[in-house]
């Protein structure tokens, strides 16, 4: 195999060049790397694939749609592991879907993407449930009158409960204790991994881990979540019939361990259920509620665009029914706001972070097996040579000429290839029926005058998430 070891190597704090046999240079952790990346200066500089070193740690960067392509997809087998922080490590100790790699990952992946389709993910089944949701939001925000009031834990719990339908088979009130101690440690999950704290962690675990404080209440949190899914489990294994069809996502696995129960290498395991659960809330409650409370920053700075979108909806919708994802079809100005809402967010820049699985040649570049791989999809997000206006938000982005929806492969906000979300059908209904039945019944109002509004999400660890808002859900009559 021939080429060099690794691309451009450029250290991630100073941008100053490395020594390529690693030379501790910064003491900056991976989760800077959103930040860093975020304006692109480097991958203008450097090209598609280069590497930064964070400490001893070289870090390749895959940027533009091409070489994403013919990375992530051409490539899936090799660049399909997962990194793993300490801290994720500590949590998950590499069990369930969205942790783990090889042949774990396959099965986890197979049979997590099937039990939520036969649970409706993408069908009216899901439908239903997030129908239920959207409206329990449109009463509660009609209890706020004239007051401003912070949206966001009450989409979060709406979002919330979706994904406790699917997993747990029933929903939750949004004042449920169960349902709070959920959100709760997924919230302190999120703050503690975006912390001083949690970087210092994922560089010296073993030191910072000694001292009592956040970081073990955050742990003893996340053991709390798990506990009940561990109950909900035990209390599903006593009456588990193998001759009817599973009434939830964890009934589902319990099916299938028992299944595999005499197989000495399954995945079926209650580690990887706990974890797999844990992995669902985690990605799929923060991620959708985040792109909801954008959209409405968003039509609080665009109020033409606002209106235009209920123009549609009450076109299309009405006012006496609830929207219904047939609807969107006939309703291509909504759908390609929602679009554009997630293309400018551009919440996950760099994804999850991935793994190399076997020593690779790309580009004549050989990156060794284990080596840590950031797909850059925010480099697709913002081409110039892909989208009509990249750098700023402008539904007509997915609109042709005649007003029509327009498609776009270079949408890769869910991520590319074999490790792409998988929960895009349900966020993608979640979305579209939450943003068009609260447009339907309200128009929102910010604090402070447009203009002064401030929608340029906040880098964090994970991703780019929206500031923090008061805003007014003005009735519509
Ligand atoms: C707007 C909403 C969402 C966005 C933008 C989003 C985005 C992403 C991205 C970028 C990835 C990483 C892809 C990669 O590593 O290459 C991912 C992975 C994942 N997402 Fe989502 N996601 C969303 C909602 C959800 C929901 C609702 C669920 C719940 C089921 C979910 C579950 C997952 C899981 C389990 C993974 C890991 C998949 C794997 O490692 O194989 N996501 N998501």
């Amino acid at each position: 195999m021939g080429g060099r070891m690794f691309a451009g190597v450029y250290c991630g704090c100073c941008e100053m060049r490395a020594s390529t046999d690693g030379i501790l240079l910064c003491m900056t952790t991976p989760d800077w790397i959103a930040g860093l990346l975020s304006g692109h200066a480097l991958s203008k500089k450097h090209g598609s694939i280069f590497t930064l070193w964070f400490a001893n740690t070289p870090v390749v960067v895959i940027s533009g749609y091409r070489a994403l392509k013919e990375t992530m997809i051409g490539m899936g087998n090799e660049f399909s592991g997962r990194e793993n922080y300490p801290l994720i490590m500590k949590i998950t100790n590499g069990y369930g879907v969205l942790v783990s790699s090889g042949e774990r990952w396959k099965q986890l992946r197979r049979f997590t993407l099937l039990t939520l389709k036969n649970f409706g993910m993408g069908r009216h089944t899901i439908e239903d449930k997030v129908k239920e949701e959207a409206s329990c939001l449109v009463q509660s925000f009609s209890t706020f009158g004239d007051s401003a009031f912070n949206p966001g834990i009450i989409i979060n719990k709406a979002v919330c409960s979706v994904i406790c339908s699917i997993i747990f088979g029933q929903r939750f009130e949004s004042d449920d204790p169960q349902l709070n101690l959920m959100l709760g440690a997924v919230d302190d999950y999120f703050n503690v991994l975006n912390s001083p704290l949690g970087q210092a962690y994922n560089i010296f675990p073993k030191i910072v881990g000694l001292f009592p404080g956040r970081l073990h209440d955050m742990l003893s949190e996340v053991e709390k979540a798990k506990g009940l899914f561990k109950l909900e489990a035990e209390a599903r294994m006593k009456t588990l019939d193998p001759s009817s069809p599973p009434k939830d996502f964890i009934e589902a696995f319990l099916l299938q361990m028992e299944e595999e129960k005499h197989n000495p290498n399954t995945e079926f395991t209650f580690n990887n259920l706990l974890c797999t659960t844990w992995a669902m809330f985690s990605a799929g409650t923060e991620t959708t509620s985040s792109t909801i409370r954008q959209s409405l920053l968003l039509m609080m700075k665009h109020p033409d665009i606002q209106a235009r979108v209920q123009k549609e909806i009450d076109k299309v919708v009405g006012q006496d029914r609830y929207p219904s994802i047939d609807d969107r079809q006939n309703m291509p100005y909504t759908d390609a706001v929602i679009h554009e809402v997630q293309r400018s967010m551009d919440l996950a820049p760099t994804a999850v972070p991935h793994k190399m699985l076997y020593d690779t040649e790309y580009r004549n570049y050989l990156i060794p097996k284990g080596t840590m791989v950031l797909p850059l999809l925010s480099s697709v997000l913002s081409d110039p040579k892909l989208w009509k206006n990249p750098d700023n938000f402008d539904p007509e982005n997915f609109l042709d000429e005649k007003g029509r929806f327009k498609k776009s492969d270079a949408f890769v906000v869910f991520g590319m290839g074999k490790r792409a979300c998988l929960g895009e059908a349900l966020a993608r209904v979640e979305l579209f029926i939450i943003f068009t039945s609260l447009l339907q019944r309200f128009t929102f109002r910010a604090t402070q005058p447009p203009e002064e509004i401030d929608t340029t999400p906040t880098n964090c660890s994970f991703g780019r998430l929206p500031r923090f808002y008061e805003c007014y859900a003005v009735h519509r009559t």
